[in-house]
C-alpha cells in the first residue's frame, strides 16, 4: 500500500505539489470514485484514473539525477556521501541503485533505478550506449588529441574504442564514448600530458540531462525519456 500522491508523483508525471492540486480539483478517481485525499492508501489492484484516463502504474522507478561533485556513485560507502543520499523521501526505494558510475568529482546525468533489466540494458558493454561529456582541461585543446581519440588511445588496460572529441573552446570540448572504463576520459587526456579540470555528463543514448534540473536534484523519467534511454542508433 502506498499514498496516492506519492504514487502519482513517482510515475514521472508531476511534482507531488501539482498532484495535490489535481486531487483537490477532482481530476483523480480510485475505483470509479473521485478521490481528493492525497494520503489515501492505494494498492496495485486499485484502478486509478486522471482526467478519465486509466493509469498504468509501473512497478519500477527510474530517476534522472544531476549529480553534483563530491558524491560517489555507489549504493553504500563507508567514507563518502553517496548519490542515493540526494534522493528525496518520496522517491526512496529499497532496491534503487545507480546504473553506471561517475567519478566523485564528475557532475551531470546519472540514472538511478530499481529496474535491474533496464540497468543491464544501459550498462551492457555490447549495447554501446554512447555517452557525451563536456570536458575542460588544463592545456590547450589540440586537433592531434581529437585525431588520437578517433584512432583509439593505448591505455594500460588496452586500446580504447574510437571516441569523438569536438573542440569547442581553448580548453573545452565534447567527448563521446561508447565504453566506460575506470577514469577513461581522464586517462585519455593524460596520454597527452593534460589534466581534466571539469567533467560533466550531458547525455546517455538519446537521453539528455534536463537543464531545469539543478546539481543535486532528481526526478522520475517521463515515459518518453524512458524510451529515449532505450533507443539505439
Ligand atoms: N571518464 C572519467 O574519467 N570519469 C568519469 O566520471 C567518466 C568518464
Amino acid at each position: 500500500m502506498e499514498r496516492l500522491d506519492k504514487l502519482l508523483a513517482s510515475q514521472g508525471m508531476e511534482s507531488r505539489r501539482e498532484v495535490k492540486k489535481w486531487l483537490a480539483d477532482g481530476r483523480v478517481t480510485v475505483n470509479g470514485v473521485p478521490e481528493k485525499h492525497p494520503e489515501r492508501k492505494v494498492s496495485p489492484e486499485d484502478v486509478i484514473t486522471v482526467d478519465g484516463r486509466t493509469l498504468t502504474v509501473s512497478p519500477h522507478l527510474t530517476l534522472m539525477l544531476h549529480k553534483p561533485a563530491g558524491f560517489v556513485s555507489a549504493a553504500r560507502d563507508a567514507r563518502d556521501r553517496t548519490v542515493l543520499e540526494l534522493v528525496p523521501p518520496e522517491y526512496r526505494r529499497k532496491e534503487l541503485f545507480p546504473a553506471g558510475r561517475l567519478d566523485k568529482d564528475t557532475t551531470g546525468l546519472m540514472i538511478l533505478t530499481d529496474d535491474g533489466a533496464l540497468a543491464h540494458d544501459i550498462l551492457a558493454p555490447k549495447k554501446h550506449v554512447p555517452k557525451r561529456y563536456r570536458v575542460t582541461i588544463d592545456l590547450k585543446m589540440e586537433e592531434r588529441m581529437a585525431a588520437g581519440f578517433a584512432e583509439g588511445i593505448e591505455l594500460s588496460d588496452g586500446k580504447t574504442k574510437p571516441a569523438a572529441l569536438l573542440i569547442t573552446g581553448e580548453h573545452t570540448g565534447i567527448v563521446t564514448l561508447r565504453e566506460g572504463r575506470y577514469h577513461q576520459i581522464k586517462r585519455m587526456f593524460g596520454c597527452f600530458g593534460a589534466k581534466v579540470t571539469a567533467l560533466c555528463r550531458l547525455s546517455m543514448g538519446a537521453l539528455e540531462l534536463d537543464p531545469a534540473l539543478g546539481p543535486g536534484e532528481c526526478r522520475p523519467l517521463t515515459e518518453e525519456e524512458l524510451l529515449l534511454l532505450k533507443t539505439r542508433e
